[in-house]
């Protein structure tokens, strides 16, 4: 079952001017719709039986469609179609059908997100889905035993950096120049020209709209993995797949050469055995990378 502890109290609240901005821009913006956040409710239910579910879901058209759009595309890549809902639990699983909620709901809600200029809304898209998906792969391909809370919290984990696109539009290029360095300066800049930080913004944003844990914690120290008190294998798999993302990006295959572990992968699994998952996890990485990114260009342009 998706968690829902209270939030660890170490968000920040932004700037009383961003909120109302945020009110002004994106008041409207509901990030689930009431039908999936009936759904979430009621499988916290133990004894919530597949139908009482999928029956929930079946009053919104949009959602139930959205759903099997999700579980049928390259996330999953199912035999043969999931054509109804029913199936599509007793195939990919509860659990994993409450994150593909989550999941649907987000990308159905980047379609339209309306940022002034097309191409910033496109390359926080694209680095998020690759992100996702290589979280998900790279659980899979290590046997990680995430269950698709890896691919929601990859969606997510940027979130804020679309919210300060939406709000501050003015500003936005000036201390992000989408240039696929997620350094600490980064972070700084964000600071400096609005008060806090794209972690602690959709961190708090996302809680505030009924995202259940791990997703807000994985999002707020997805840049600190080490620091993180909750969720902190998941929100390693999440900076793992983040700093290989935006090195593809910035280097291309030259980020093969001399190639470096991301550090948080020591977070994520046990690296004292000579080097020898190290050179695995280097040797597994271009054809993962390649893999997400195909993936992740057919996932957005899937309508
Ligand atoms: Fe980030
Ligand atoms: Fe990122």
């Amino acid at each position: 079952m998706i968690a829902t502890a209270p939030f660890v109290d170490t968000v920040l609240m932004p700037p009383a001017e961003l909120v109302q901005a945020l009110k002004k821009r994106v008041g409207q913006l509901q990030m689930l719709p009431a039908v999936a956040k009936e759904a979430l409710e009621i499988v916290k239910d133990p004894n919530c039986s597949i139908q009482e579910f999928t029956n929930v879901i079946k009053r919104d058209v949009k959602l139930g469609a959205d759903i099997l759009k999700m579980a049928n595309s390259a996330l999953y890549c199912p035999v043969t179609p999931i054509v109804d809902l029913n199936r599509c639990v007793m195939q990919i699983g509860f659990r994993e059908c409450q994150y593909l909620i989550l999941s649907a709901s987000v990308a159905s809600l980047m379609h339209r997100v309306n940022i002034s200029q097309e191409w910033i809304r496109e390359t926080l898209w694209r680095h998020s889905f690759t992100t996702a998906l290589l979280a998900t792969r790279i659980n899979r391909t290590f046997r990680l035993g995430f269950q698709g809370e890896e691919f929601t919290a990859g969606l997510l984990h940027d979130f804020g950096r679309i919210l300060f696109a939406l709000v501050v539009p003015e500003l936005f290029l000036k201390f992000d120049p989408l240039n696929f360095e997620e350094s600490p300066e980064l972070l700084d800049r964000e600071l400096e020209a609005t008060g806090t930080d794209h972690c602690h913004l959709a961190a708090w944003f996302t809680q505030g709209n009924q995202i259940p844990q791990p997703i807000p914690s994985v999002i707020l120290n997805h840049h600190q993995p080490e620091l993180a008190e909750q969720h902190q294998r998941l929100t390693a798999l999440i900076s793992v797949a983040d700093q290989l993302a935006n090195d593809w990006e910035r280097l291309g295959e030259r980020m093969m050469e001399d190639f470096v572990s991301p550090s948080a992968l020591s977070l994520l699994v046990n690296l004292e055995d000579g080097g020898q998952f190290e050179a695995t996890f280097a040797e597994a990485v271009p054809s993962l990378l390649n893999d997400a990114r195909r993936d992740a260009q057919e996932m957005m342009s899937a309508k």
